[in-house]
């Protein structure tokens, strides 16, 4: 993933047991990640290349061309693209391109949290390639990172000092 990012990315990289990998970029690509980027970055665990368009913390954006170019050398080196587009709808005088229109082979994270205004529900959705639906809903527990307040039970701590 591309260095800034979205600071919680590479915690949930951690959460899962992976190992997450910066990639420092800058105004020469808008600071994204590229193909090129990924395939010199590329190293034998790797598994996969997380994206942002628009991004966080720049808003800058990704064209159709360069999905379906990171796209491509993710799927030839074995691994997938991973697009968070949570911020589509919020673009100014430009559309976002969906990744899902040039590499559906990618995984799409979007939530209800930007565009429909409710940050804190975490609620979000995640379009998932098919030969991969049975694997990630087996790590989808480990992902809900956090409840909603109305859910919250008294922590644990605070219950045992009671006895
Ligand atoms: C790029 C990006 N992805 C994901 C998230 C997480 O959104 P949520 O509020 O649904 O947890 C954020 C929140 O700021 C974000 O900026």
């Amino acid at each position: 993933m591309a260095d800034p990012t979205y600071p919680c990315n590479r915690h949930f990289v951690s959460l899962l047991d992976g190992v997450p990998q910066t990639v420092a970029v800058g105004p020469d690509s808008r600071y994204q990640l590229t193909a090129q980027h990924v395939a010199d970055h590329w190293v034998a665990n790797t598994v996969g290349a997380m994206v942002a368009s628009p991004a966080n913390p720049t808003g800058t954006l990704l064209t159709a061309e360069e999905i379906a170019q990171l796209d491509q050398v993710c799927r030839r080196k074995g691994g997938a693209l991973i697009v968070d587009e949570i911020y589509h709808g919020l673009t100014y005088g430009v559309e976002a391109e969906t990744a899902l229109a040039v590499a559906p082979e990618s995984f799409v994270i979007n939530s209800f949290s930007k565009y429909f205004q409710m940050t804190g529900w975490r609620l979000g959705w995640l379009v998932v390639p098919e030969a991969y639906i049975e694997l990630k809903q087996s790590g989808w527990r480990k992902t809900s990172f956090s409840v909603h307040p109305l859910r919250r039970k008294r922590p644990r701590w605070r219950r045992s000092s009671r006895r």
